[in-house]
């Protein structure tokens, strides 16, 4: 890590005129400079930087922010590698903090892999383009399919020759350890004798977010070989397969401009779209979406177009990672190619602006593409056809972030008419959904919660009835997650959700210390800025712990508060309601709890008060509190909600 006094030597020293100037062309204007926002597309600019008060704003995309986040931003780096970039450019040295042993040993190990792949790539690459092998057999397939010469380089792709082991001897001579070349799956030891596990193979290095070599994918030249058509690079500590997407380097910046990431299966097809113009694109290499693959997409756009051939196989493996897509709010599209076609022959056809026109004309969101699909195999078998109808209103309940009942509404709606079903059937069927996931999202917070600690165990018994710690962590998060992602929306009396909180929540009653700081942070933020910190913000926040903590709480099952159906009998899908009442519920256990510890601090009172006119007072006041309890218990339902 990082120490904080280097960080702040960074800070220090960083200036955010010189350091935006590197990017963008400033021009002053009175106090502040503007320029073409580098967030978004723009003709006149709206995009302002004030030296004096060090930060960024763009008044037409919303982007603001310091110079790491303008850092971090436009180079898509997190915030150690933004600081990192800073240092490098204000050549400071930075002094790094301890670290555990483990992380010592994994830090190396990925750091030793990185420096060979690193070698390895620019090998391959080398050979490619100044071997007579590489020219006569890699780089003349290549621009047999068409790549020019900038696409090879950008991509830096390679070859390594037929000959068993060129690489493995040109590593060697560098000096590099043959037992790391077989973990990167670069060389094969058989009987003590190495060989390079590519022969006679084109190759495309995998690079990460920032360019990092992770591994390599290599393709075989003859259509007869017996062997894989790619050979990729094993799992080992850098390399882990769920967590990278090809092209994620080069395409970062137009996918996070473009607000929107296409995603096809094959790195070839990669490569075509970026040739033809088309830059906002990963793959996810055959296999369906994992989470973290979501993840790193979600760091730059929440759309997602997903592009496939007209008679993909693939398709199949594609919809699989998709409901948890759209649990993570993705709003996710699906386009089917013209047959016959794939991205990359597609491409090579139409160039760019017609690809775009078609990708366009043919969208269709994953869940009319799922009745569409589902209604032609089902034809007219009753069984099957009631068969989709749950299948369908399971995919609507995964829609069930509180931004997204409108979209939830809009499927329902859709799918009714298009099943033939009655809407409020459908409704129900998929209110059935969301409860039997909220309940086992409590059963499984249950059975995290068997383990008591201890320490909180007397405190629990002054509150009969009650177990305060374990309620509060869920409610305090709770409040959290409403913070940070409802906290800019409107409260009927209120500026936002976020002002009604920070005026009715006792920051005393905040008792885990990272809800107090990302707290805290918030309203710092808020009052900074004159703006609600976005999510990003937290996600990026220089407190790893932070960072994680809120991705957990911001990934967790969100939906309907498990309480307000209950409590407010209210089974509507309106998004307005269902946020409003999550607000309201959450923030009356902290009324509640108010109340508690007034009436505690009463009876104590009461308990020492000698003079009996001021006592009488005091039970008064004890007599109103508890009627408030009361109403506001009844209001609630019961308490009882808050035992878990
Ligand atoms: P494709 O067979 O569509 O490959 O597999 P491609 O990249 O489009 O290659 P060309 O156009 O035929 O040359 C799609 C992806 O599946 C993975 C690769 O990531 C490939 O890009 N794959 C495929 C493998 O990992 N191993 C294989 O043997 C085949
Ligand atoms: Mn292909």
């Amino acid at each position: 890590m990082i120490s904080p006094a280097s960080i702040q030597d960074v800070m220090s020293r960083a200036d955010i005129i010189d350091v935006v100037g590197q990017f963008v062309r400033l021009k002053k204007r009175g106090a502040n400079y503007i320029a073409n926002c580098p967030f978004h597309n723009e003709k006149s600019p709206s995009f302002s930087v004030s030296a004096a008060k060090g930060i960024y704003k763009c008044f037409g995309c919303g982007k603001a922010g310091n110079v790491v986040t303008f850092v971090q931003e436009h180079e898509k780096l997190t915030y150690p590698e933004a600081i990192r970039w800073l240092a490098g450019y204000y050549k400071i040295t930075l002094v790094e903090t301890e670290r555990t042993p483990e992380q010592q040993q994994q830090q190396l190990a990925e750091e030793s892999l990185r420096i060979l792949n690193e070698f390895a790539a620019g090998h391959f690459h080398d050979v490619l383009l100044n071997t007579e092998e590489g020219q006569n057999i890699g780089l003349s397939y290549f621009k047999h399919r068409g790549f020019t010469q900038d696409t090879i380089e950008k991509f830096r792709l390679g070859y390594n020759p037929e000959s068993g082991d060129a690489f493995f001897k040109a590593a060697t001579f560098k000096g590099h350890n043959p037992e790391l070349m077989e973990k990167a799956g670069l060389v094969k030891n058989r009987d003590g004798r190495h060989y390079d596990s590519y022969r006679g193979r084109v190759i495309f290095p995998i690079q990460s977010m920032t360019g990092r070599v992770l591994g390599f994918g290599a393709r075989v030249l003859k259509s007869n070989e017996r062997s894989p058509k790619y050979i990729n690079t094993p799992e080992n500590e850098l390399y882990i397969k769920s967590r990278v997407l090809y092209g994620m380097y080069q395409s970062r910046n137009a996918i996070s401009k473009l607000d929107e990431c296409f995603l096809v299966e094959g790195y070839t097809d990669v490569i075509s779209l970026h040739q033809g113009g088309v830059e906002n694109v990963v793959a996810s290499s055959g296999t369906s979406l994992t989470e973290d693959q979501l993840r790193l997409i979600g760091q730059l756009t929440k759309n997602l177009t997903i592009l496939y051939d007209g008679d993909a196989a693939g398709i199949k493996a594609a919809l699989r990672g998709l409901d948890m897509a759209l649990s993570q709010s993705f709003n996710v599209q699906l386009v089917l190619l013209p047959d016959g076609d794939d991205p990359d022959s597609y491409i090579q056809k139409t160039g760019a602006n017609k690809f775009y026109e078609y990708v366009k004309e043919h969208k269709r969101d994953v869940i009319g593409f799922r009745l569409e699909t589902g209604l032609r195999d089902a034809g007219t078998d009753p069984v099957k056809r009631s068969k989709l109808v749950n299948e369908i209103a399971e995919s609507i309940a995964r829609i069930n972030k509180a931004e997204d009942f409108s979209l939830q509404d809009h499927y329902i709606k859709e799918a009714a008419t298009r099943l033939k079903v009655e809407e409020a059937g459908l409704v129900n069927l998929v209110n059935k959904y969301i409860r039997e996931r909220v309940e086992q999202a409590e059963r499984s917070q249950r059975k995290e919660q068997v383990l008591p600690e201890p320490e909180y165990i007397e405190e629990a018994d002054e509150l009969p009835g009650l177990q305060p710690r374990i309620a509060e962590d869920t409610q305090e998060w709770h409040l959290v997650r409403l913070l940070l992602e409802e906290g800019c929306r409107e409260y009927e009396g209120y500026d936002s959700v976020a002002d009604l909180i920070h005026e009715t929540i006792d920051t005393e009653f905040l008792q885990i210390p990272l809800v107090r700081q990302i707290y805290d942070s918030y309203f710092n933020y808020r009052a900074a800025y004159g703006k609600h910190p976005d999510i990003a913000y937290f996600i990026n926040f220089p407190d790893a712990e932070v960072q994680r903590k809120v991705a957990t709480v911001l990934h967790a099952n969100t939906d309907i508060s498990p309480n307000w159906s209950k409590n407010y009998g209210i089974e509507s899908l309106s998004g307005e309601l269902n946020y409003i009442n999550d607000v309201r519920s959450t923030l009356n256990y902290f009324e509640w709890k108010n109340l508690i510890e007034l009436q505690k601090e009463l009876l104590r009172r009461i308990q020492e008060e000698q003079d009996p006119l001021k006592l009488g007072v005091l039970q008064r006041k004890l007599i109103e509190l508890q009627a408030t309890e009361r109403q506001m218990v009844a209001r609630q339902g019961t308490v009882d909600k808050y035992k878990k």
